[in-house]
């Protein structure tokens, strides 16, 4: 599976290190950026992963800035993104099972790097489960749509 991945500079390190292990798991991870700890805008890497994932350049995308809240909003504006801030696996694997979440989003300043790998394994391996969350998932689209 081939992933986005995209940081700000307070998300960089951790951005780093998830890479390598995503690596190491036999992912193929292409790096949207930031490329050190000097300070840079979240916008521009949120949208950059957010145009991969939705493009299908990239099957699914991690994102990482001080809360993971900016740099998923911003990636939330591409058409047919769904970001979701996790600050945990459970949620991390409920956001993809009920609501198809295509990016994973956290914050550097507010999980630890092992939490950050539970919640990138718990993303990664559900899947979305359809059925009565298909139509909500939808809805949200519709949303969109109606601009
Ligand atoms: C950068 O200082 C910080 O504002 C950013 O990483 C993020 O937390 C924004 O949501």
């Amino acid at each position: 599976m081939k992933l986005a991945i995209g940081s700000d500079h307070a998300g960089y390190e951790m951005k780093e290190e998830i890479k390598k292990y995503l690596e190491e798991k036999g992912y193929e991870v292409k790096d949207y950026g930031t490329n050190s700890t000097e300070s840079c805008d979240y916008p521009e890497f949120g949208e950059k992963v957010g145009r991969a994932v939705a493009s299908g350049e990239c099957e699914e995308g991690v994102l990482v800035c001080g809360t993971g809240i900016g740099i998923s909003l911003a990636a939330n504006k591409v058409k047919g993104i769904r970001a979701a801030v996790c600050s945990e696996p459970v949620s991390a694997r409920l956001a993809k099972q009920h609501n198809n979440a295509n990016i994973i989003a956290f914050g550097a300043r507010i999980v630890g790097m092992e939490e950050a790998k539970g919640i990138v394994d718990a993303f990664l391996s559900a899947e979305f489960l359809g059925g009565r969350h298909e139509k909500r998932v939808n809805m949200i689209s519709d949303i969109e749509n109606r601009g």
